[in-house]
């Protein structure tokens, strides 16, 4: 089995935001941002993997502050950890401001992606070789996020089953609880 150094799956993408891809505060869609995500994501894994590979999940995303038209949004595609046929990608994604030379990062985001065979079957992808101490630490975080996501949907499908077939009064009881409504 092929095996691929972490240092040799870096990709780099940068694209200037235009007026197009505004949301209605003037600032961009924080859709044009995933959009952006996925397609280095789509990239980095399948140049990786040498077949095409599509989306499984994205990883929360969140955006802490407003990228704003005329920025040059860059995202650094990295492979960070690798199953048997599926790889995680972790995005880190900048905004310059072109004028004032000035760069901030904005989001980190992981994306789950899936190598395919021509059938849409899901196909081995080579060995990850984690060279340096933070591949290691990245390697076994990603593994690690891998489990939690399992853990996670377990458990609240648990609680979420207990919620389908409460009655209507312990449904009412419940959002009491939450002293939101
Ligand atoms: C992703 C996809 C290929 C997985 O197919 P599947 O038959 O469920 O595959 P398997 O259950 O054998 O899982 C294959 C791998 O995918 C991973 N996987 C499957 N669904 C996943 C999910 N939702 N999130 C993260 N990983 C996932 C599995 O953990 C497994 O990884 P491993 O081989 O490294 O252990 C299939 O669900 C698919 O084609 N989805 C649509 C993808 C797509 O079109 N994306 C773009 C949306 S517009």
């Amino acid at each position: 089995m092929k095996a691929i150094p972490v240092s040799q799956t870096r990709l780099e993408m940068s694209e200037v935001m235009t007026p197009n891809d505004a949301n209605f505060l003037g600032n961009v869609f924080g859709g044009r941002i995933l959009a952006l995500l996925d397609l280095v994501a789509y990239a980095t894994s399948s140049r990786f993997a040498g077949t095409i590979c599509v989306t499984a999940s994205f990883d929360r995303v969140d955006f802490h502050q407003a990228v704003n038209v005329g920025n040059l949004v860059t995202c650094i595609g990295l492979i960070t950890y690798v199953g048997r046929t599926s790889v995680e990608v972790t995005v880190e994604v900048y905004a310059e401001d072109v004028l004032k030379r000035t760069r901030q990062h904005t989001n980190t985001a992981r994306v789950t992606m899936v190598a395919v065979d021509k059938d849409g079957k899901p196909t081995e992808v080579p060995r990850l070789i984690c060279e340096t101490r933070e591949d290691k630490v990245r390697f076994l975080e990603g593994k690690l996020r891998r489990e939690l996501r399992g853990v996670q949907r377990q458990e609240f499908e648990k609680h979420a089953a207990d919620i389908r077939q409460a009655d209507e009064s312990r449904l009412d009881a419940l959002i009491e609880q939450t002293s939101l409504l």
